[in-house]
């Protein structure tokens, strides 16, 4: 058992920190890059809609429920659900849920964080500068189907991510998003108004915001759930790892709110620089998948910016700096999740724990780094490892761990420890505390399960 003076260095300094923190690790790649891919490829404004409903009424009331449980237990995630559920050690198994989604969506994620600082040192080195629009997406194919450079990125990302995650949670953790989180959002909206300032804008607004329901198809209704998880990281006990370090007054309910509008706004606005450009750039679909990011912004810095070579200069220097700070602070999470358990579980020091993870991580990471490329054809049920990996995370480990989450927190957990934890042992109000605990015994496992039973085929009330 640790010592109390060792479990308060352990806590988030401030409660601004700890919602930092969690909104540091919910925001990230997430929203600027696999939300406008899925947008794209799963038809636009409506699948926006369904998606904006799952974060109101699945993702949010479950990171709450990891809240409740990380808190709770102050502990890792296993020992969490055992003391939460009054002392039954099956639980223990839940444990190791983050262990394997940690490792399991660093990999992946660490190609794209990857990527962004190969653009970071391709803006550093003012590359971008009078090229076309077409030299843009040959250069991307070129690259990211490239055996080498990749893959040493993915590597540079995930042992940067391991040095922050070594130094421990409050010097590493909370101090990187207090910077980096006001930071990016400035710069989104500044793009933002770039972005709609271009030709073309309208057609793209249309796209995100003109919903055509004859293009959702279960598969697009999976799709908006998984993106919806992914983009909070709940379901596979991240923020439930976060949560035990939150202090006994934060507001689990309110804060867990403010995360999830940040969350969802950083997604909503990416969407808005990604499309309006799509649309005006000759050549782009919005289909065009994990590239879609990647060849645009380069094109909006530069048209927008034709006429001042500097100014395009040091925005598309700054952006994709923040994009790497973003994509760290999620990685960290990430990280977070799997080197904490080895090194409770094992006794061992942090950083060997630490370690040990990324250099499994760099391993897969390198696999789905080169499934863009020289493994293409290396498929399973036809997907490469990267597809391979973010279905297993986005679309089964994190819908199925969250409804578990719902069903152990909504029905097994005693009434009274729920109700302790929401309101901080009745100092605050929770008024949407009836409407929380109907969604999670009720509403999400049931969703939940009707969209598997759906895509499984069981029975179909979708296309
Ligand atoms: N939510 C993060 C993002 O949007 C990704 C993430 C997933 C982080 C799972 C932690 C756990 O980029």
């Amino acid at each position: 058992m640790k010592s109390q003076k060792q479990q308060n260095k352990n806590l988030f300094a401030s409660k601004v920190g700890a919602i930092l923190a969690a909104a540091g690790s919910a925001v990230g790649l997430g929203n600027v890059w696999r939300f406008p891919t899925e947008t794209g490829e799963n038809g636009g404004a409506a699948f926006i809609l369904i998606y904006v409903l799952f974060m109101l009424l699945l993702a949010t009331p479950i990171m709450v429920t990891e809240f409740v449980i990380g808190r709770h237990g102050q502990s890792s995630v296993g020992e969490s659900f055992v003391k939460m559920s009054g002392g039954n050690k099956a639980w223990r198994w839940m444990g190791l849920l983050p262990v394997v989604s940690g490792i399991l969506v660093l990999s992946y994620y660490a190609v794209i964080a990857g990527w962004t600082m190969h653009y970071t040192s391709e803006a550093l080195m003012n590359h971008f500068y009078g090229k076309t629009a077409a030299d843009y997406s040959a250069e991307f194919e070129a690259f990211s189907s490239d055996p080498v450079r990749p893959v040493i990125w993915t590597a540079v990302i995930i042992l940067l991510t391991g040095g922050v995650v070594a130094l421990g949670v409050q010097k590493g953790i909370e101090r990187g998003a207090k910077v980096m989180m006001p930071l990016l959002f400035l710069f989104i909206i500044i793009l933002v108004g770039c972005s709609l300032s271009l030709p073309d804008a309208s057609k793209g607004l249309t796209f995100l915001f003109r919903p055509d329901f004859s293009k959702v198809t279960s598969s697009v209704v999976l799709s908006a759930m998984g993106q919806a998880f992914f983009s909070l990281s709940v379901g596979i006990g991240c923020l439930c790892t976060y949560a035990c370090y939150f202090q006994k007054n934060v507001d689990l309910m309110h804060d867990g709110m403010k995360v999830a509008v940040i969350d969802t706004s950083v997604a909503l606005l990416s969407g808005l620089i990604i499309f309006p450009a799509v649309y005006s750039i000759p050549g782009l679909q919005p289909d065009a998948g994990p590239s879609l990011v990647f060849v645009t912004l380069p094109n909006v810095f530069q048209q927008v910016f034709s006429d001042s070579p500097v100014i395009a200069y040091s925005m598309s220097l700054v952006f994709y700096l923040l994009l790497v700070m973003a994509a760290l602070t999620s990685s960290i999470s990430m990280l977070e999740m799997s080197s904490v358990y080895f090194s409770t579980k094992f006794k061992i020091p942090r950083v060997v724990s630490t370690f040990a993870v990324s250099i499994v991580c760099v391993v897969l990471g390198s696999f789905c780094s080169l499934s863009f490329g020289d493994w293409k054809d290396v498929t399973f049920f036809g997907m490469g490892f990267f597809d391979l990996f973010d279905f297993i995370v986005a679309k089964l480990l994190m819908p199925i761990g969250g409804f578990i989450m719902c069903v152990f927190v909504g029905w097994i957990v005693d009434k009274e420890v729920l109700k302790n934890e929401m309101t901080n042992g009745g100092a605050i109000k929770s008024p949407l505390y009836v409407v929380y605990r109907f969604i999670i015994r009720y509403f999400a496992p049931l969703c939940i399960f009707l969209i598997f039973a759906n895509e499984l085929g069981w029975f179909k009330w979708l296309m």
